[in-house]
């Protein structure tokens, strides 16, 4: 009987350590209350060694914490251990979902159909992700899916100047080690779209200096460069001989200061690179390694372009997790996209959305490690 007592005790437990594991969970919790008193979800996500944490308040990815070589954990992405962190930040984009226009729209001013829109200004004389009010500044809703959540927002018509009542929905999905973010829109009249997640990341740790040490490869032969406002030129340009050349893998500090005008525009690098390959097709967009932990960031995406931008404007003016104030570079961003600016470049891949299509986008984030 003992045995028999002995035994069912060790099926049992088993039976109740081993799903967590082995098949991954989602669990959920209440991460703040906003001003107007509506109570924000927290999820958690585990598969594997794997865990990630997104909140409903502007779809932030909060953090991912992944193994180095030893296997020891770190927090791999920047953010804010409360609610009330992101409600005071409306600068940095911290692992926000940015929307309905992710990037730059010259002069804030597009035309669709032979109607001129204007969304305010927010960055100089352009508006920049969304405008002063995007996407990353709402409580969307939840759902729990299978290996994740759904978040669904509402976009009513003329939101911060855009035509047409827009349905985004981000769905993250945890499978092994890697992270998937499916990005769907639909719309009731014409207009433009263009989501990303702004996750900067630092493979050191979140609290481990910055990131000009670590090691990047992009694949993508070209680049749109950008006048003195970061509004792309039009043109796309080889990076071949130029700083911006990151085809085989190089260090991201290695050249960031070199005497280059568009890196000099910038302070630091914040261009988009034309993805190579087919737009529509998951296809890695790049690959960034630690020499010093061993964590590998794997980033594949169906868009055709990723916006690198090396953190040049964290200048220390918000304290993230873990007390850290975050200076310049203390993190990098991998925004993958459409070009900036496009409602204006007819020959950029198109961001206008129609009714009774639906704009769908995945990109897939892999933490690895490498020997
Ligand atoms: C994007 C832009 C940058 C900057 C950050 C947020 O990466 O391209 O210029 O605005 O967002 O600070």
């Amino acid at each position: 009987m003992k045995r028999i007592v002995h035994v069912l005790a060790i099926i049992l437990a088993v039976a109740v350590a081993v799903p967590a594991i082995a098949k991954g969970e989602t669990k959920m919790a209440v991460f703040g209350t906003t001003p107007d008193g509506v109570s924000v979800p927290i999820y958690t996500l585990t598969s594997g060694q794997i865990e990630v944490r997104v909140t409903a308040y502007g779809a932030h990815l909060v953090s991912v914490r992944a193994p180095d070589r030893a296997g020891k954990m770190a927090d791999v992405v920047l953010g804010y251990d409360s609610l009330a962190g992101y409600l005071a930040d409306n600068k940095t984009y911290l692992g926000g979902i940015v929307g309905r226009y992710g990037n730059r729209i010259a002069g804030g001013k597009f035309t669709l159909d032979g109607k001129t829109y204007q969304i305010p200004t927010n960055d100089g004389p352009n508006a920049l992700h969304g405008g002063p009010k995007g996407f990353n500044q709402y409580v969307w809703k939840s759902e729990e899916i299978p290996g994740g959540v759904e978040f669904t927002l509402v976009s009513p018509d003329g939101d911060m100047g855009f035509p047409g009542t827009l349905t985004a929905k981000v769905r993250y999905t945890l499978k092994g080690d890697t992270l998937r973010i499916d990005y769907t829109a639909t719309t009731d009249k014409p207009t433009v779209v263009n989501l990303t997640n702004h996750a900067y990341y630092n493979l050191h740790g979140d609290d481990q200096g910055n990131i000009l040490d670590l090691k990047m490869e992009l694949n993508a032969d070209r680049f749109t460069p950008v006048d003195k406002t970061l509004i792309p030129t039009g043109e796309l340009a080889p990076v071949a001989g130029t700083p911006l050349n990151f085809t085989k893998p190089e260090v991201i500090g290695a050249r960031i200061g070199d005497d280059y005008p568009q890196l000099k525009i910038a302070g630091g690098y914040d261009h988009n690179w034309v993805v190579n390959g087919k737009p529509g097709t998951l296809r890695t967009a790049a690959i960034v390694t630690d020499p010093v932990s061993g964590r590998k960031l794997t980033v594949e995406t169906t868009e055709p372009g990723v916006q690198f931008y090396s953190g040049n404007f964290l200048n220390g003016a918000f304290t993230g997790r873990h007390g850290v104030k975050y200076e310049k570079h203390a993190g990098f961003c991998l925004e993958t996209q459409h070009f900036p600016d496009s409602p204006n470049h007819p020959d950029f891949p198109t961001t206008t959305l129609n009714p009774g299509q639906t704009m769908h986008s995945t990109t897939t984030l892999t933490f690895g490690v490498v020997k």
